[in-house]
Order: structure tokens, then sequence, then C-alpha cells
């Protein structure tokens, strides 16, 4: 058994994030997205993994690195174009070779790993095993319409879904999806769509299983699923506080504060995760918050959010809240005329005023 990874695509609903790093690198709870994923397939025992790479290839190569130090091997797959979930796999066939194989979407976190879907997998050798979750809005996924506990037809974003299970982003193949993928057209919207392939499974009257997940499922396509996930991991951490904690600050609940980070009157109300090398002074760090390494948060207030690396927030007037601020921002108050804002902000930036 091997593992694809999906790293490739644009990100357009994550903008303007995506603009300068990969979605898969957007850090929940202070790790990136896609290493969720590699240690989700790890403890199934799978150790080649090749990770489809698009534009942001190198950024991805940087932030994961060979694989050695989870003591796997990693082998980068350039995608020329976004052009689907089944074209990747198709750019993959001389990595995947004959071989089963997990594919598994980038920016995909489900909570359970996937060792016993495998195990099932190898036992009772299907063509493919899908995961189906349901949900409130099945026309943003793919959707699956079961008969018992066959799976009778695949839609990829149906405007009229036939229910409301969604294909969840954890995929397990054999090679006869490649068959299949060779004659794949493109889809409405221009993609060669897995789902569409997965049907052609179907239709040639091969096994096709699905699986209901096991907890929880996210796709971090978006900020509201993204701090979404970064609520649903801060809820099972287990705190560990390394940095300076003065005394007359005050830490409640289950946090996380790495090394070299000093916390100087201020309040942290778990489950918060603080990075290293930070700066905490005068402030209150609410529930469900990430901030990664070398921040500094003076006089402000902020929860249920993800703030990247090396950010500046001072004197912020009111309490920040769902945000997703991308790496070395910065916000800071002046108390000079006209007073007025000052805004340098990226293509489709969201200011949200009080
Ligand atoms: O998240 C689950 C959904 O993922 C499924 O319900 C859908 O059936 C499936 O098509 C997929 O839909 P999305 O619209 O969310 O896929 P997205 O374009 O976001 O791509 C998923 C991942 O694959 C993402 O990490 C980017 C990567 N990707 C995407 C394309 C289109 C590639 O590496 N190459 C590609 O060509």
């Amino acid at each position: 058994m091997k593992a694809l990874i999906l790293a490739g695509g644009t990100g357009s609903r994550l903008r303007p994030i995506t603009y300068s790093m990969a979605k898969q690198l957007v850090p929940v709870a202070n790790k990136p997205v896609i290493e969720f994923g590699i240690e989700s397939i790890l403890q199934a025992g799978v150790t080649e993994f090749g990770i489809i790479i698009g534009d942001t290839g190198e950024a991805v190569k940087a932030a994961v690195g060979d694989g050695s130090r989870w003591g796997i091997k990693i082998t980068y797959i350039p995608q020329p174009a976004p052009l689907g979930l089944a074209h990747a796999v198709a750019t993959a066939r001389p990595f995947l070779g004959d071989d089963d194989f997990v594919m598994y979407l980038g920016d995909n976190i489900i909570k359970s790993s996937v060792r016993s879907l495998v195990e099932e997998f190898e036992s009772l050798r299907p063509a493919a095993t899908i995961l189906l979750t349901p949900v409130n809005n099945p026309s943003q996924f793919g959707v699956a319409e079961l008969e018992g506990s066959q799976v009778k037809r695949l839609e990829e974003k149906p405007k009229e879904p036939k229910s409301n299970l969604a294909l969840v982003g954890v995929y397990l193949f054999d090679k006869r999806i490649h068959d299949v993928i060779a004659e794949l057209k493109p889809s409405a919207r221009g993609e060669y769509e897995i789902t569409e392939a997965i049907q052609g499974l179907i239709d040639r009257q091969l096994p096709v299983r699905s699986t209901i997940v096991e907890g929880w499922w996210k796709d971090t396509g978006d900020v509201a699923a993204m701090l979404e996930a970064n609520r649903l991991i801060l809820e099972d951490m287990v705190g560990c506080v390394d940095g300076d904690i003065d005394a007359h600050s005050k830490l409640e609940g289950r946090i996380t504060v790495g090394k070299g980070t000093t916390i100087v009157n201020s309040v942290v109300r778990g489950p918060v995760i603080i990075g290293d090398g930070c700066q905490i002074k005068d402030a209150y760090v609410g529930p469900f918050t990430a901030i990664a390494d070398a921040c500094v948060l003076e006089k402000s207030e902020i929860e249920n959010s993800i703030v990247m690396a090396d950010c500046t927030i001072k004197d912020a007037p009111s309490r920040i809240e769902s945000s997703l601020i991308g790496r070395g921002a910065s916000i800071t108050r002046v108390d000079r005329r006209p007073s007025a804002m000052q805004l340098v902000l990226g293509d489709s930036s969201q200011v949200v005023l009080p």
C-alpha cells in the first residue's frame, strides 16, 4: 500500500492567505494541515508517500521535507496544472505503479486514523473504498446515493443532491482505477473528477465499498472550516507549558506554551496553543486560539483565531475574534490626528469592523 497526498490545486476560497502560501500549509493548532494527513496514514503502517504539488510545490517541499522525521519516504510529484483529482492520480501513475494506494486530499483532516480502513481494504479487496459523512450542505461536495450499504450513484457537487452523504477526501484504490481514469472526459467544470472515475468502477460492476467516518472530518477549504478544524484539534490537545509565565498572569484550562515565550500580566483561557519565542503582555488570549512562533501580542484581546508566525498585534481597540491572520501581519494603533484607519490589505482581504 502506497499513499498519495494531494497538495496541488489553487485554494481560491482561502484568499488572500493562499496568494502567498499553499492551503495545505495553513497551520491548524500550529501544525500545517497536510501533516495531519501524513500522520493519520502513518498509523496504518504505510511508509511510501507521493505528494502531488502544483505552483506552491517548493514551499510544500520546504515545510514537509523528505519524510525522515516520520521515518517515511516522500516522492514529490509535480502536476503541470490543477486539472482535477483524477488527473492527479494519472500524473502519479509512475510512482503508484500497480500498487494499492490510499489517496488523501491534503486540505482534509479526519480525526480517526485510516488504519482500520487499510486493513479492511486489504482483506476484502474491493476496487475502491470511499468514506462518507452526513453534511448540511451536500451540494458543495461529492455526494453518494446508497442502496442498503451499496453505493448506487456518485455525483460531484450536485445542484440537487440525492442524499446528505458527502464524500470525505480519503479514498482507497487498487490498480483498476487507472483503466477508468484513462477513459475519463473532463466534467462541466473542466476537471477530471475522481468522483466520476469511482462511478465508472460502479458502472463496470466492480465492488466499491463505503464507510461512514467515525469521529469528525473537516475539509479546511474556507476560513470558517479552518477555524472549526482549529477548534476541534485544540479541543483534544493535552497542554504543556514551557515558556515563562509571570506571577500576574493567569492560565486557565488546557494550554500549550512554547519555548522562549513570555507571558506577562495576561489571562490565557484554554484551549489555547502559543508557539515558541512569543511575547504576550497585558493581553487576553481566549479559547480556541492558536498563535504561531515569534508573535507579539500586547494590550490586545483575541479568541477563536489562528495567528501565523511573526505577527504583531498591539493596542487593538477591540477584541479580535474568528480571524485568520497571515504571516508577518501587523495590527497596531497610533494616537494621532486625524483619527483614521490605515490599511494595507492584499487582494480579496476582509476587514469586519465592530
Ligand atoms: O473535501 C472533500 C471533497 O474534495 C469531496 O467531497 C469532493 O468529491 C472532491 O472532489 C473534493 O472537492 P473539492 O472541491 O474540495 O476539491 P479541491 O479542489 O479543494 O481539491 C482537494 C485537494 O486536492 C486540495 O488539497 C488541492 C488538491 N488538488 C486539487 C486539484 C483540483 C490537487 O492536488 N490537484 C488538482 O488538480
